[in-house]
C-alpha cells in the first residue's frame, strides 16, 4: 500500500514543543511508536505505513531545514521564524507555546526608552530586536547578541534592557525586572517547504485541514 508515494518529512524542534505536536498528530491518528522510545539514540524515525519521517533539530535549525526542502514541513515557534526569517510559508498556528517577546529592564529604563535615548539592548534574537527598535521605533540602540541567560545581562550591567521571551513572568519578577514594551505575541507555527506545497498540494493541504478541525 501507498507504494507511489513519496515520503513527507517533518522536523520539529527539539523538547516542549516537539512533544506537543506528537500528541497533536497523534489526535488527528498520524503516530510514530519509534519515537515514543525515551532512550533511543535515533534522529530519524518513520512511520511506513503513512509514508512520513520524523526528525527532531535545533529549533533555529528547522526554518532551514524547510527552507532548503530536507523537510517538507516544520513546527518552531514564531520567534525562531522572525529570527530565522528563511523562505518558507506559515500555515498555521498550532496555538501552543504561546508567549510574548518582549522588551524588559529594570524599571528606570523604562525613562530610557521613552526619551529615545541611545541605549544597549542584550538579546538573543539580535534581527527581531533590530527590527523592532529601527523599523518600528525608529530609536538607533546598540544590539548585544548573547546566547542564553538574557537576563542576566541588565542585572549584571551589560545593558540597559533586553528583548527576551516572556511565558509567566516569573524570571523577570525573581530577577527585579519587568515588562516594558511588548514587541509581538508568539505561539508554534507549522511551516512548510514552498515546493512541497506545491508537489504534495493534497498531502500537506489534508493534513493541514485536520489539525485544523482539532484546534
Ligand atoms: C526563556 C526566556 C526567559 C524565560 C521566560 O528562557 O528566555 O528566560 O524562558 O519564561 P517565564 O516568563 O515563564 O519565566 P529559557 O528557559 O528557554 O532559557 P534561556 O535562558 O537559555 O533562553
Amino acid at each position: 500500500m501507498n507504494g507511489e508515494l513519496n515520503y513527507i518529512t517533518f522536523a520539529l524542534g527539539k523538547g516542549r514543543l516537539a512533544n506537543k505536536t506528537l500528541d497533536l498528530l497523534e489526535e488527528i491518528g498520524i503516530t510514530c511508536e519509534e519515537m515514543k522510545d525515551k532512550d533511543t539514540r535515533k534522529l530519524i524515525f518513520v512511520n511506513e505505513e503513512l509514508k512520513l519521517k520524523f526528525f527532531l533539530a535545533k529549533g533555529p535549525d528547522v526554518p532551514t531545514y524547510v527552507e532548503y526542502g530536507a523537510a517538507d514541513i516544520g513546527v518552531v515557534g514564531k520567534d525562531t521564524i522572525l529570527e530565522e526569517n528563511r523562505k518558507c510559508y506559515e500555515v498555521l498556528d498550532l496555538g501552543f507555546g504561546k508567549c510574548r517577546m518582549c522588551v524588559c529592564g529594570p524599571r528606570e529604563s523604562g525613562e530610557l526608552l521613552k526619551h529615545h535615548e541611545m541605549i544597549r539592548v542584550a538579546t538573543k534574537y539580535p534581527r527581531i530586536a533590530k527590527d523592532y527598535f529601527y523599523n518600528r521605533k525608529h530609536q538607533t540602540v546598540d544590539i548585544i547578541k548573547l546566547n542564553g541567560s538574557i537576563e542576566l545581562a541588565p542585572i549584571v550591567g551589560l545593558s540597559e534592557v533586553i528583548v527576551d521571551i516572556v511565558e509567566t513572568g516569573s524570571t523577570l519578577k525573581e530577577n527585579g525586572l519587568m515588562v516594558l514594551e511588548e514587541v509581538c505575541p508568539l505561539s508554534a507555527r507549522m511551516i512548510v517547504n514552498q515546493v512541497s506545497m506545491k508537489m504534495e498540494a493534497e498531502r500537506i493541504g489534508d493534513l493541514i485541514r485536520r489539525i485544523k478541525e482539532r484546534l
